[in-house]
C-alpha cells in the first residue's frame, strides 16, 4: 500500500507490515544522518506545525526532520498568537493550513482533535499528541529505539520476545496508550506498574499477556518505559500532589535490572528518573529523543510521497 497522502492519527491504523516499513525506513534515515548525506527530497515543500499544547521534543524533532529533508515550516507553538485567540475553530485553522502547506502536524489538548483535523484537511495530517488519547509518532520512535538499542535477536525484530514494564501514569499517559497498542503486533508481554488511581485503562490491557502491580519490581523486564505523572490532566491538583514521586528510578533500582535491559522515557522527566542514572549505558532516553528525528524524517517522506520512486520502501 502506498503511504502517499496517508494521515497518521492513531496507532490502531497500523498493520504489522506498516511497523516494519517504518522501522526499515527510519534505519535508513539514521544511516544518512550518521554519514551526513544530504537528502533534499522535500525541497519546495511546506509543513504546517500547529501546536495548541506545549512541546519541546515533538515540535523540534519534526522541525529538524523537515529541514533535514530540505523542506520549510510555517505555524505556531503558542495558540494565543493565532486567530484561535479571536475564537476561530480548530477546523477553520486546519482548512487554512491545508491550503498553505503540503503536510500538517498538530498537537491539541482534546482527545480526537487530530482525527477531526484530518477531516478538514486536503493534505496529510500527523497527530503530535491529542490530549490523553494517542501519540502515534512517539510510539514509532519508541519502536525504533527498542529495535536499535536491544541486543540483536534471531527473530524478525529485536522487539519480539521483550517483556516491557510500563511505569508511572498509565491512565493519562498518551505515550503508553499508543505504545501498548503497537506492541500487541509483536511477541511481547507487559508489566503495568502504577498506583491504583493511575492504572492502565482496560481497553489497552485487553488481549495482552500482562501482570499488574503497584510495586516497582523490575528484575524481569527487558524494556522499562518510565512516564511522567501528567499533572495537566488531573481534575484535582491535590490528587497530583499526592501521587507525584510515587516511583523514582535511582541507582538502587538500576542495580536490580538485567544487564541488557533498557530504560526509556518519552521525556520530559520531572523527578521520576534521577540524573545520576543518565550515565548508565542502559539509560537510553536521550538516544530515544534523538531517534525522533530520523523516524519523523521517514514519516514525512512517506506521507508526502517524496520517496515513491526513491530507494526507501
Ligand atoms: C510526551 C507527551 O507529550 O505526551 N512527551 C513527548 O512528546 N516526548 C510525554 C509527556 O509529556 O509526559
Amino acid at each position: 500500500m502506498s503511504w502517499e497522502g496517508r494521515n497518521i492519527i492513531s496507532i490502531d491504523e497500523f498493520s504489522k507490515e506498516d511497523f516494519y516499513r517504518v522501522l526499515k525506513n527510519s534505519e535508513k534515515m539514521i544511516d544518512l544522518l550518521d554519514k551526513g548525506t544530504p537528502l533534499n527530497v522535500l525541497q519546495g515543500k511546506l509543513m504546517s506545525s500547529l501546536f495548541f499544547e506545549p512541546s519541546t521534543r515533538t515540535r523540534l524533532s519534526f522541525h529538524a526532520a523537515m529541514k533535514r529533508l530540505g523542506g520549510k515550516i510555517i505555524g505556531f507553538s503558542d495558540p494565543r498568537t493565532s486567530s484561535r485567540k479571536k475564537g476561530e475553530t480548530t477546523s477553520d485553522t486546519i482548512k487554512m493550513a491545508s491550503a498553505y502547506s503540503d503536510v500538517i502536524v498538530i498537537r491539541h489538548p482534546n482527545p480526537g482533535a487530530a482525527k477531526l483535523a484530518a477531516e478538514s484537511a486536503e493534505v496529510p495530517v500527523i497527530n503530535g499528541g491529542d490530549g490523553s488519547n494517542q501519540h502515534p509518532t512517539q510510539t514509532l520512535l519508541d519502536l525504533v529505539t527498542i529495535q536499535q538499542e536491544r541486543p540483536p535477536s534471531s527473530s524478525d525484530s529485536n522487539i519480539d520476545g521483550c517483556k516491557v514494564a510500563f511505569v508511572g501514569d498509565l491512565k493519562y499517559g498518551r505515550t503508553v496508550h499508543s505504545l501498548c497498542t503497537a506492541l500487541k503486533n509483536f511477541d511481547t508481554s507487559f508489566k503495568f506498574i502504577a498506583p491504583e488511581e493511575l492504572e492502565m485503562p482496560k481497553k489497552y490491557k485487553e488481549g495482552t499477556d500482562y501482570e499488574e502491580t503497584n510495586e516497582l519490581e523490575l528484575s524481569d523486564a527487558d524494556v522499562v518505559y518510565v512516564t511522567r505523572i501528567q499533572k495537566e490532566r488531573f481534575p484535582r491538583p491535590s490528587e497530583y500532589e499526592r501521587l507525584k514521586g510515587t516511583y523514582v528510578i535511582n541507582e538502587n533500582v538500576m542495580n536490580e535490572l538485567k544487564d541488557d535491559a533498557i530504560v526509556m522515557h518519552p521525556l520530559p522527566r520531572i523527578n521520576e528518573i534521577k540524573s545520576t542514572v543518565d550515565s548508565d549505558p542502559r539509560a537510553v532516553y536521550f538516544k530515544q529523543a534523538f531517534y525522533g528525528v530520523p523516524t519523523r524524517m521517514a514519516l514525512l517522506a512517506m506521507v508526502t510521497g517524496a520517496l515513491e520512486e526513491g530507494e526507501l520502501i
